[in-house]
């Protein structure tokens, strides 16, 4: 193994889109941000110093962190915000993961434009479980907004409504060329022809989950948030925001122009976005003057071509890589994902309410130090851990009927668990107030996806269809509107592990919650004491 060395400087940079300028903060001036690279067992030490303004924290989202909590990233759970003017080294070790993973900011809304991939490849001599490709690319999907980031969330916030939706996708930073000015494009994507392409596919978008398409092409589905799956073909991708998808393609169609596309899904029946982006696949030798094929992209609602893809899911389970699905379970949970609203006198709107997101009816308050902190040190009144196991007062969670009373409690409420203990969590969405799929991340450990359906849970009959064998397992996963899915880990990993929603509206109206897991008893089973640099609140 090796220790491979980051540097990142947070610096503003100037930016010009959708005919547009404005300041954008950005990791070395890039827009997507650079991509690291390393092998699995390999350290790595990233630097980040904070030149500008605001206050800054990174995450390496879906790396497991082993026993290194402190180099996690969110702001206020395992780290105090690296101030304007200081340092901080992440410092951590990549063990028994490989594939495709993001990083991105861990505060505000400045993911936005800080983000960027992180490529583990297996250890050397150890293949892919698939052909060998000839190249591989990365391709990120992102959200631009013509106004300042921050602005639109603050001003989300002042008022109690929802924030203003992006302008645009982007695709390796370029809008597609529909939204072409000063001469800029879509993303180009130049290919040999007969040859096979391992695609990184992933949404660092904000507030969208995107089917992702190329004209004229199936892709062979082959790793899901850095765990290997049984390849599949299919002709849509979809990808939740903090999702990524690798994915095989072979250049066998004539030498021509294809569009890729990268469009919006939302369950929802109101259109709230509808800006699909697109970029070109040109194979090399194609006449700039050949028409572009175009993809047919799924309707902004198509429900059954998201359900298809998800069922295609399944873990390798390989000799290699056998499916590591806990079977016994210490904690059962149930946890109701919805908005709801809360008081607000000073809110500019005639209900004097603001939308808030709750799990279990709590409303995540963010702590003024950060809780891993607390946990390691003792310290008492940041947090308390009687985060509820089930709704108190359990309802018909399908949006048939809306409850009377949807204010939500507030608190920073986690739940304890044993070192090495197993947890099934139910994830049921609501559809209070809006019928919408929430992508929920888990931090430090990845989950098992074990059932999946529509309505209410049934804790009788659901479990009987529970797949057991060779389930997906990944650190995101999309709540369906309407419906839920059962998850499963082990808490192996001592600390304080955030759960949210990864649509960054749903995180700030408080859709969050964190497990704390205990140290176990043995030498390789605590958490290890903070570094020197770590910053402090
Ligand atoms: Cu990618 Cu806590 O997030």
């Amino acid at each position: 193994p090796e220790v491979r060395r980051y540097k990142f400087n947070v610096v503003m940079k100037n930016s010009t889109k959708l005919c547009s300028s404005k300041q954008v903060v950005t990791v070395n001036g890039r827009f997507p941000g650079p991509n690291i690279y390393a092998r699995e067992g390999d350290t790595m030490l990233i630097k980040v110093v904070n030149h500008v303004t605001y206050n800054m924290s990174i995450h390496w989202h879906g790396i497991r962190q082993f026993r290194t909590g402190w180099a996690d990233g969110p702001a206020y759970i395992t780290q105090c915000p690296i101030q304007p003017g200081d340092s901080y080294v992440y410092n951590f070790t990549i063990s028994e993961q490989r594939g495709t993973l993001l990083w991105h900011a861990h505060i505000l809304w400045l993911r936005a434009t800080i983000h960027g991939a992180i490529i583990i490849l297996p250890k050397h001599g150890l293949p892919y479980p698939f052909p060998m490709p000839h190249k591989e690319e990365v391709l990120l999907l992102g959200e631009w907004w013509k106004s300042d980031v921050e602005a639109v969330i603050d001003e989300a916030m002042a008022s109690g409504n929802a924030p203003n939706v992006s302008d645009a996708h982007t695709i390796n930073g370029h809008p597609g060329p529909k939204s072409n000015c000063l001469g800029q494009g879509g993303y180009k994507l130049v290919v040999m022809p007969a040859k096979t392409y391992l695609l990184r596919i992933i949404n660092a978008a904000l507030n969208t989950e995107l089917f992702f398409k190329i004209a004229g092409h199936n892709l062979t589905v082959v790793e899901v948030d850095a765990t290997y799956v049984k390849p599949f073909a299919t002709d849509t991708i979809l990808l939740a925001p903090g999702q990524t998808t690798n994915a095989l393609l072979t250049t066998n169609q004539f030498t021509a122009r294809y569009q890729i596309t990268a469009s919006p899904f939302n369950s929802s029946p109101v259109t709230i976005d509808n800006s699909t982006t697109t970029a070109t696949l040109i194979y090399a030798g194609a006449l700039a003057s050949a028409t572009t094929i175009l993809a047919d992209r799924p309707a902004q609602n198509a429900t059954p071509i998201a359900d298809t893809f998800t069922q295609s899911l399944r873990g390798l389970n390989s000799a290699a890589y056998p499916s590591l699905v806990p079977l016994q379970i210490d904690h059962s949970l149930l946890f109701t994902i919805a908005l709801g609203f809360a008081d607000c006198p000073s809110c500019d709107n005639s209900l004097r309410l603001r939308v808030v997101a709750d799990i279990n009816n709590v409303t995540f308050v963010m702590p003024r130090i950060a809780l891993l902190n607390a946990h390691f040190f003792g310290i008492g009144g940041v947090f308390t851990d009687d985060f509820p196991a089930r709704p108190a007062a359990p309802y018909d969670y399908t949006g048939a009927k809306q409850p009377e009373n949807m204010r939500t409690m507030s608190g920073t409420r986690l739940y304890r668990l044993a070192f090495n203990s197993t947890v099934q969590v139910v994830l049921q969405g609501t559809s209070m107030i809006f019928p919408e799929n929430h992508p929920i991340h888990l931090h430090g450990s990845n989950f098992f996806a074990v059932g999946k359906g529509l309505g209410n849970f049934d804790p009788d009959l659901d479990p009987k269809r529970f797949n057991l064998v060779d389930p997906v397992e990944r650190n995101t996963i999309a709540v369906p509107s309407g419906g839920w899915v059962a998850i499963r880990f082990r808490a192996d990993n001592p600390g304080v592990w955030f759960l949210h929603c990864h649509l960054e509206v749903h995180t700030s109206w408080g859709l969050k919650m964190a497990f704390v897991v205990d140290n176990g008893k043995g030498p390789n089973e605590s958490l290890l004491p903070p570094p020197n640099d770590l910053p402090k609140c």
